[in-house]
This record gives structure tokens, C-alpha cells and sequence, in this order.
């Protein structure tokens, strides 16, 4: 009987005040406040202050988190020309991964450490992920980057600087809900990636450069752009039941359905569907493949339910964002959270090194090279 938890399921790797998962009911709060509320009340540049100093911001603390961010978010020349030179038919979340790592020799603080240093690599890094991933869009596609506005939000300039005009204010106001259900989610693959990375005392940019890598994978955040191409594929909603009923038959997973955590529903896509219905209206093609898709899982496997990814396809899509920015939109939100669990680990430290099960053979007899087949 093997001693190996696969996928280190149900094991309880951390101690966090960040956020609490409630599989079991569905339930997400972020430093104890619940999801739905800071959907509905907060913004994006106050949920992020809320998770890097685990409080929320006065109104002079949180003027000064945005006026942090806007100084930090122009790319340099340097940078600039860092992203005309990578291959344009480059993985944007590669793009993104090279960048962040990039955008840490420029800081001149990037090997001081404690928390008042991550909290501002943090902002620093809300604020240059928006330009690496706007710019990027526009350089390949042989455009001129768009400056930043420091009068946008963070939701704001994303859509402002892929366009070039000024975005409609509901536009902005998804966007920025859509940040918020993306920043924290507790020990996910690619916080606990940024978590063993400060573990060994590395710094910010390394810790979020491995969360970067880790989060591109498809069972992760490449999932949700791979939804949009599932619906896509599928093209109409006739044909939804017999695209499940293959996935099923040839046992592959159908993307944005299911959760390590979650076994009743994903709150997160419980509001997003709420903003896809507002924003797209009710009659859409694709929510309506979507729900055929949802149906048919469901009905297979009753413990499948959407998550986070299902639905916020939809949404950029209707936006009109490019299918390969969407996990690079996932890590504009999440750099918070994975700041944020850097600095409570950073904290409180200790190596995280578990312990393999070895199951290969032992003392085998040495074979001279020349004597190998
Ligand atoms: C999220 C995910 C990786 C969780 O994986 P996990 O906890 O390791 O769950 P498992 O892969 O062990 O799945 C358990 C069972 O449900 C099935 N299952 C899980 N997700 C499924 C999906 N999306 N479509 C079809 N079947 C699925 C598995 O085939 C397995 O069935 P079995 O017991 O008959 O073999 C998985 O649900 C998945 O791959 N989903 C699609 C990718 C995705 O949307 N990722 C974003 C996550 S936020």
C-alpha cells in the first residue's frame, strides 16, 4: 500500500489567513470577508491591499496602493525592447514568465527583503504585468504599445491599453469583479509553486516567476481559454451532448468543469455567470453552448460542476480579448494572492521539503558502459 498522497489531496500543507476554500459548501472568503461581497462592494486595487497587508485600506492608504501602481506601470525602453525581441508566435504565458522574471532586475530593491519590500514588488508587479501583457498583444501584432493612463484602474488600463480608446464603464466595472474572483484561491498548484519558492528565502520575482509557469499548465489557469475553444469547436448548441458524450467515451476532461476542492459548486462561477448573463444577455450563443455543456457533464458525473474558468471565457470573449491573454488575465489578479501568501510565508518560514516514496530498485550491480546494450 503506497504511503503517497497523489496530488498531495487532503493534505494540509499550510497555515494562512489569506483564503478559505469550503469545498464541501461552496463558500470563498478572502481574509474573511465572503467572495460575494467583495464582488459586489470592493475593487480590484482594494482586495489586493486587503490580501498583501491581510486588512482593509483607509482611503489614504488605498490613494496611495493606486498611486503606487500607476507610477509602476509603464514598461521601461529597456523592457519595451525586451518584448519586440521574443518570437511573436511566442505562449503569451511564457511571455508573461520571462517578463516578470525580467522586470526584476530592474527593481533595485528586488533582493531586499521583508514585507514592506514585497508589498511594493507586489504593487510593482500589478503594475507591469498590465503593460507586459497589453503591450505584447500590440507589439506582435506589429503596433505600438499604448501608454498607460494613471487615472485608470488596473481593469481600466487592461482594456485601454490593448484598444487605445477609452473603455465603456460597465466594461470596466466586469473586469474588475472579474480580478477580484481571481485573486486569491488558498493553497492552489501555482501559490503553493510561489510558497516553496520563498520557502528556500529566494526572492519576490522568483517566487512569482515559478507561480507564472505553474499557472499556464491547461488543468490550471490554461483551462479557461481552452473553454472558449471547446465552445468554439462545439459551435452550436445541438452538438454540445454529442461532444460530452466522446470527451466521456475517450475519458477527457471537459475543460472548466470540476475541482480539486470544490464538490458542490464554485462560487466564483456562480457570480460569473450572473455578470456573463448582465453583460452578454441572456441569448448568446456561447452561454448557451455553455449551459448545454454544463448540463451534459453534470448529468454524467453529478459531482462536476463549472468553475472559475467556465464561464469568464465567455465574458472576454464578448470583449473581444484574444483567447491566449486569458491565463495571462488570471495572473494580473492572482500576483496578488501569490504575493500575499510569499509575505505570510516569508513570515512565519519554514523549508518546505516533503518526502517521496521511493519505489525504484536498490544496490544494483554497476555495468561498465562498454558492456551496456
Ligand atoms: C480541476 C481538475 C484538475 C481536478 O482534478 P482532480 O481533483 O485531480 O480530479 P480527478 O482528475 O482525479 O477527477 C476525479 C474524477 O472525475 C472525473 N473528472 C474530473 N474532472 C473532469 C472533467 N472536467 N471532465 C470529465 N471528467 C472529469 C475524472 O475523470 C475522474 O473520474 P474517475 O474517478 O471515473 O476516474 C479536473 O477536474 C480537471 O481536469 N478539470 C478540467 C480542467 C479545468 O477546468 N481546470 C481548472 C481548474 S480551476
Amino acid at each position: 500500500m503506497s504511503q503517497a498522497t497523489k496530488g498531495l489531496e487532503g493534505v494540509v500543507a499550510a497555515q494562512s489567513k489569506l483564503g478559505k476554500v469550503d469545498g464541501a459548501n461552496g463558500k470563498l472568503w478572502y481574509c474573511g470577508y465572503p467572495i460575494e461581497v467583495l464582488a459586489e462592494k470592493s475593487t480590484f486595487e482594494e482586495v489586493a491591499f486587503l490580501l498583501l497587508k491581510q486588512r482593509l485600506p483607509s482611503s489614504a492608504e488605498l490613494e496611495d496602493l493606486k498611486g503606487y501602481i500607476a507610477r509602476n506601470r509603464p514598461l521601461t525602453m529597456t523592457e519595451i525592447d525586451i518584448l519586440h525581441k521574443i518570437p511573436s508566435d511566442s505562449d503569451t504565458m511564457s511571455v508573461l514568465r520571462t517578463m516578470v522574471s525580467f522586470v526584476g532586475h530592474t527593481d533595485p530593491d528586488a533582493e531586499k527583503e521583508g514585507s514592506d519590500y514585497d508589498y511594493r514588488k507586489a504593487l510593482r508587479l500589478i503594475g507591469k504585468i498590465t503593460s507586459i501583457i497589453t503591450s505584447w498583444e500590440r507589439i506582435r501584432n506589429g503596433q505600438e504599445p499604448v501608454s498607460p493612463k494613471a487615472t485608470l484602474s488596473t481593469a481600466g488600463n487592461i482594456l485601454y491599453m490593448l484598444r487605445g480608446t477609452e473603455p465603456k464603464k460597465e466594461e470596466v466595472k466586469i473586469l474588475d469583479i472579474m480580478l477580484i474572483l481571481h485573486a486569491e484561491h488558498g493553497l492552489n498548484a501555482s501559490t503553493f509553486a510561489a510558497r516553496v519558492a520563498t520557502a528556500t528565502l529566494s526572492d519576490l520575482y522568483s517566487a512569482v516567476t515559478a507561480a507564472v509557469g505553474t499557472l499556464k499548465g491547461r488543468l490550471h489557469g490554461g483551462a479557461n481559454a481552452r473553454v472558449m475553444e471547446m465552445l468554439i469547436a462545439i459551435g452550436s448548441e445541438e452538438n454540445a451532448e454529442a461532444f460530452v458524450s466522446k470527451a466521456f467515451e475517450n475519458h477527457e476532461k471537459v475543460m472548466g468543469m470540476g475541482h480539486r476542492v470544490y464538490k458542490v459548486t464554485d462560487p466564483r462561477a456562480e457570480i460569473l455567470v450572473g455578470l456573463a448573463k448582465e453583460f452578454i444577455g441572456a441569448d448568446n450563443k456561447f452561454l448557451n453552448i455553455a449551459y448545454k455543456v454544463r448540463d451534459a457533464t453534470h448529468a454524467r458525473k453529478p459531482n462536476l460542476y463549472p468553475n472559475v474558468d467556465f464561464f469568464s471565457g465567455s465574458i472576454y470573449y464578448y470583449m473581444g480579448i484574444p483567447l491566449d491573454l486569458y491565463t495571462a488575465l488570471f495572473a494580473q489578479a492572482r500576483v496578488s494572492g501569490w504575493a500575499a501568501h510569499s509575505i505570510e510565508q516569508r513570515e512565519n518560514n519554514r523549508l518546505i521539503r516533503p518526502l517521496a516514496e521511493y519505489i525504484g530498485e536498490l544496490d544494483k550491480p554497476w555495468i561498465p558502459i562498454e558492456d551496456r546494450k
